[in-house]
């Protein structure tokens, strides 16, 4: 797994300001005001700080705003970096303004003079974020991060605030990982074997394999995998942090490891993106592995249908009929709906085992969410509005796009079949909205449930604030604080 950045918290200068070898980087305000190490900086470089902020590009630089002073003389460092930064900023400013500073500083090690920064853990935390390389597959350039130090006011207070900052950190990292990693290595039973690796942190994970899958009656999920010469599997992970009676969250995630689109097979251009098609499933898996290294104090259960799409003998054909765990029966129209097929039997047997006292569930699930809502916002879909409320709300502060979407009866109509109880398609109007609409009928009467339609943000084509081209992590500091807000709250 691709570590994180070493963060360390100190008080004093452990070296003196001219002799901090790599990167340095000190804050002034955007009115110019530098506190004591911008000065020493200052002195050191013989003004070149006080001209920097007497230029254009100070004024015009914006809160969170990096320049760049490369070869400073009179300090050993090789690069200065001013960040413009207000006394006072918000938790999104500080993560913003950090993920700046590890662009900035590229792969040199950094020391940061924070002084009495506020909210100076979430500016570790941005830096963490946006310091990720995919480069297991490189054959050179594979380097472990290196050392970020902050130096600040309250290193003890700080160093207490970022554990669980960071425990959310390592869980985005992994949710990266797996969705970066290509389908001939991240098959299903990789992706079980790296979900059994977190036992290590105190989690309960089970393994369901073809035969139990077959005896629980779950022939929608096992239809999509039927084609694929990799075993179909659903792994449960369990966290049991709060009371042993309470009744737990249910996270639910579509892990496609490859979509082909089966005998509906999908054009060539840009197949190969669907690698990132167990982006659901990736995302409960890092929102789980956060929990247990935080040690949250809540019950949460994350269950992942992990199969693969693909055309073959022994592939499902559009037409052929297959009944699900619910017992509802599904006309596969096209096989490349294969998504809401995993996930209803998914969502059937958490309901029925777990009796979670909500379901949420994250999928790449269609292509008509990009076209409605872009790469900005993941489409949310819900039953219960006060759920769905403190959702959004954990969304908002973590600063990852959710926009909430209808449901509704009228939507039915285009689900209806000839031949079975349902289709799996609905054709091109409100194609997210029909899908959703599917997996409804997966959801027992009282049960608050989400639907998240991750397609357009588990992996985009260019940088973003917090990560590099590739995948995001959408959704796991979202689901992380939801958990926190609603679950742990005593
Ligand atoms: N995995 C895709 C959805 C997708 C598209 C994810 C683009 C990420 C990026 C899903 O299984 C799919 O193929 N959906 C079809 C549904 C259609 C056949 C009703 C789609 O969106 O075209
Ligand atoms: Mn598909
Ligand atoms: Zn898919």
């Amino acid at each position: 797994m691709s570590a994180l950045c070493p963060v360390r918290f100190s008080s004093f200068d452990p070296k003196a300001l001219a002799d901090v070898n790599g990167h340095l980087a000190i804050l002034v305000t955007p009115e110019g005001t530098m506190d004591q190490a911008a000065r020493s900086a200052n002195r050191l470089t013989k003004g070149a700080v006080a001209r920097l902020i007497a230029s254009d590009d100070f004024a015009k630089a914006k809160t969170g705003q990096v320049i760049t002073l490369a070869w400073p003389a009179g300090l050993a460092a090789e690069a200065l970096h001013v960040l413009v930064m207000p006394r006072r900023v918000s938790a999104i400013e500080a993560r913003k303004a950090g993920a700046k500073l590890a662009e900035a500083r590229g792969s040199a090690p950094l020391t940061v003079k924070a002084g009495n920064m506020s909210r100076a853990a979430d500016l570790a935390l941005g830096l963490a974020l946006r310091d990720y390389r995919f480069d297991a597959h490189k054959s050179q350039d594979s380097e472990a991060p290196a050392e970020v130090v902050i130096c600040h006011n309250k290193p003890e207070e700080l160093a207490e605030a970022y554990a669980p900052l960071q425990a959310v950190a390592e869980g985005v990292h992994m949710t990266r990982d797996l969705v970066n990693e290509p389908a001939n290595v991240l098959t299903t039973t990789e992706f079980a074997d790296r979900l059994a690796e977190m036992r290590a942190l105190g989690l309960e994970v089970e393994v369901l394999e073809e035969d139990a899958l077959a005896e629980l009656g779950m022939r929608t999920l096992l239809a999509v995998g039927q084609g694929s010469a990799s075993p179909s599997k659903v792994v449960v992970m369990k966290w049991n942090g709060g009371a042993a009676e309470a009744a737990p969250l249910a996270l639910v995630g579509k892990g496609v490891v490859f979509d082909s689109g089966g005998i509906s097979i999908k054009p060539a251009a840009g197949m190969e993106d669907m690698t990132m098609d167990m982006g659901g499933a990736g995302t409960v898996a890092g929102t789980m592995r956060a929990l247990a290294l935080r040690k949250a104090k809540a019950n949460v259960v994350g269950l992942v249908g992990l199969v693969e799409n693909m055309p073959s003998g022994t592939a499902i054909r559009p037409g052929d009929v297959v009944k699900s765990m619910k017992g509802d029966t599904v006309e596969i129209i096209n096989t490349d709906a294969e998504g809401r097929l995993v996930l209803c039997d998914v969502l059937w047997y958490a309901q029925e085992r777990f009796k979670p006292a909500g379901v949420i569930d994250l999928a790449t699930l269609t292509g008509a969410i990009i076209i409605g809502l872009g790469h900005e916002n993941a489409g949310v879909f819900s039953n219960d509005d006060n759920l769905c409320g403190a959702f959004l709300k954990a969304a908002e502060a973590e600063d990852e796009g959710a926009w909430r979407m209808p449901l509704g009866a009228a939507y039915d109509e285009q689900l209806k079949s000839n031949v079975a109880d349902m289709k799996n398609v609905g054709g091109r109007p409100a194609g997210s909205v029909t899908a959703a609409q599917f997996l409804q009928r997966f959801i027992q009467e009282g049960t608050p449930w989400i639907h998240l339609d991750i397609a357009g943000v588990a992996s985009v084509k260019s940088n973003t604030a917090y990560a590099p081209k590739g995948a995001t992590g959408w959704g796991v500091m979202a689901l992380n604080r939801l958990v926190q807000d609603m679950f742990e709250a005593e």
